[in-house]
């Protein structure tokens, strides 16, 4: 797909650390070249797939200050780090770079900082070795929300590990950065519940023991497959009457949002919030990343239907027509 829009080969990085043989036969056989590995069985699967690859030793991270954790699943921890690039060497592969993916949604630059302190160590112990490594991939993880801060800590990092005059090329792979804030999603309001919070005998008379349940269009099975992504979700949702408008003097009801379908874990979110009715919207804002394409229709509910908006003005700046 990629290629098909122009891009050529040498620009494509395979970097999926753990691949199907018939996968990297085919990187192989349209030139793709660059791939990622972390252990030792994948080398021995590249050297009969592809042994011209050029490789990319993806390093396991501290992740502990990312919303999706990654060093688990992918990342050869340092201290294997050594025998996989001996393995590497005697097998006649070409160890080119290191990569590493802090995880998605990083709050701290502390954990870029200390990936590229350990990528730096590794560029040495390869030294020795015998490879010339020329490429340092800094992963993803990246939000918009201090993206400067975060910039600014890794710049930092690399000109004390990598100074431009080493002549190591520095790459990123950001992927929600782009599209974080790319949708609004509008959940419907199509049914409620009232329940009490507390038990009958200790009602306080005022409505505020009231626990509101909302049933909406799109639940943990839809936009929010990956609900643990949005722990702060409570801060982009907003609230939208078709008739009146939600006004902030309000009292707020605790209430819980569920998912549309037959599952009891469908649970969107807990949230103190003002009473809606049936017909009434849930928005939620900066629903980009990691939602429509994960998304299914379990149960027979459909997936969310994007609706492009443009306001005037960039209507105009876009030239668009029609
Ligand atoms: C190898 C790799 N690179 C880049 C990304 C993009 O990460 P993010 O969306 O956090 O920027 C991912 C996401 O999982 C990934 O697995």
């Amino acid at each position: 797909m990629v290629m098909s829009i122009g891009v050529t080969p040498d620009k494509i990085i395979y970097a999926h650390t753990t691949k199907p043989q018939s996968h990297i036969r085919y990187a192989c056989a349209q030139g793709v070249d660059i791939m990622t590995f972390d252990n030792k069985e994948e080398l021995l699967k590249i050297t009969t797939g592809h042994p011209n690859a050029k490789l990319i030793l993806r390093i396991a991270v501290d992740d502990s200050k990312s919303h999706v954790k990654l060093s688990t699943k992918f990342g050869a921890t340092l201290v294997t780090v050594e025998s996989l690039l001996k393995q590497a060497h005697e097998l006649h592969l070409d160890v080119k770079g290191v990569s590493f993916h802090v995880g998605s949604l990083c709050t701290d630059s502390v954990a870029y900082k200390r990936a590229i302190e350990d990528a730096h160590h590794v560029f040495e112990q390869a030294r020795l070795i015998g490879f010339h490594l020329d490429l340092l991939d800094i992963g993803g993880g990246f939000s918009g929300p201090g993206f400067e801060m975060m910039s600014k800590g890794i710049n930092e990092a690399l000109d004390e590990f990598f100074p431009a005059d080493r002549g190591v090329r520095v790459i990123a792979e950001p992927g929600r950065y782009f599209v974080d804030s790319a949708f609004t999603l509008a959940m419907n309001v199509f049914a409620k519940k009232k329940v009490w919070s507390l038990p009958i005998s200790q009602k306080d008379g005022n409505g505020l023991d009231t626990l509101i349940m909302y049933y909406v269009t799109s639940g943990i099975y839809g936009a929010f497959i990956d609900v643990k992504i949005y722990p702060d979700i409570q801060r982009y949702v907003r609230y939208m009457r078709p008739h009146r408008s939600v006004e902030s003097t309000e009292p707020r009801y605790q209430s819980v949002i569920w998912g549309p379908t037959c599952d009891g874990a469908d649970r969107i979110m807990d949230v103190w919030m003002p009473e809606l009715n049936i017909g009434d919207w849930i928005l939620a804002d900066r629903v980009g990343a990691y939602t429509i394409p994960m998304s299914t229709d379990f149960n027979g509910f459909e997936k969310p239907t994007i609706y492009l908006v443009v306001t005037p003005q960039i209507w105009k700046m876009l030239n668009l027509k029609g």
